[in-house]
């Protein structure tokens, strides 16, 4: 069975946006899986632009499915293994970046990331590597002991949206799957994806998580408004 993993780092953004509470990220934590997710991804930046030390403390309190993305260094190494998610996803990061741009420099980083995911992995937290589609990092994925890959779909996200041929980096992303498969990796799917192409890559049997923020509390924002705005209207005219 697939699974959805939602990603609420913009619930954030909205928040801070005002400096408040509203909305709040544990709520909406909480709704979206009373309607059907699979899990809860958060990324706990190092600049803290959305998600913050603190909702990262109340989400790992609650009995919730939580998937930790960190950048990989030991500070937030030790910041995970303090709150003891259920998961943690590791992803490269660069502070001047909208939004994560690629995938790890697992062969740069090897040594690093491997003493990591080791010390989460003692501690029973699923680990997973979020990489480029390439044979060769999904190898020292394997090397390195991480549980799951999750194959950076950014690249063919903006293919599909520009309406350009994407079918060149579908097929990269359907071989490095298999083959992540085949040698006993988990195998998931994030970044840029809305309807079509969460479509495109349900097709791919071996995906079984996929991690989608954006679109989803962007869309939420437009699908949303009918019911808020009919809410205002009644409390004004009443
Ligand atoms: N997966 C990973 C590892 C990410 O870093 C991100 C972005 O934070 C996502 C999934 C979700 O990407 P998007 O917000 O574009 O759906």
């Amino acid at each position: 069975m697939k699974r959805l993993g939602v990603n609420i780092d913009h619930v954030a953004t909205l928040r801070n946006a005002r400096g408040g509470l509203h909305p709040n990220p544990l709520v909406v934590a909480k709704e979206a899986m009373k309607f059907g997710a699979d899990s809860i991804t958060i990324h706990l930046r190092e600049d803290r632009r959305h998600i913050k030390d603190d909702d990262l403390k109340k989400l790992s309190k609650a009995k919730i499915p939580l998937n930790l993305e960190i950048a990989c260094n030991f500070k937030m190494m030790k910041i995970a293994l303090r709150n003891n998610p259920n998961f943690v996803c590791l992803v490269p990061e660069k502070r001047q970046e909208i939004t994560t741009e690629g995938g790890l420099n697992i062969i740069k980083y090897h040594k690093k990331i491997k003493f990591i995911v080791k010390k989460l992995n003692n501690k029973k937290i699923r680990t997973s590597l979020f990489i480029n589609p390439t044979i060769k990092d999904i190898i020292y994925s394997k090397k390195i002991n991480a549980n799951c890959v999750e194959i950076h779909t950014g690249r063919l996200s903006d293919l599909v949206k520009k309406k350009k041929n994407y079918l060149t980096e579908l097929r990269k992303i359907k071989k490095c799957a298999k083959f992540a498969d085949s040698i006993g990796l988990e195998v998931h799917a994030g970044h840029g994806m809305d309807y079509k192409t969460t479509k495109i890559l349900s097709k791919v049997y071996e995906i079984e998580e996929f991690n989608i923020g954006h679109f989803i509390i962007g869309e939420a924002v437009s699908i949303g408004l009918k019911r808020v705005i009919k809410k205002i209207i009644k409390i004004i005219k009443n």
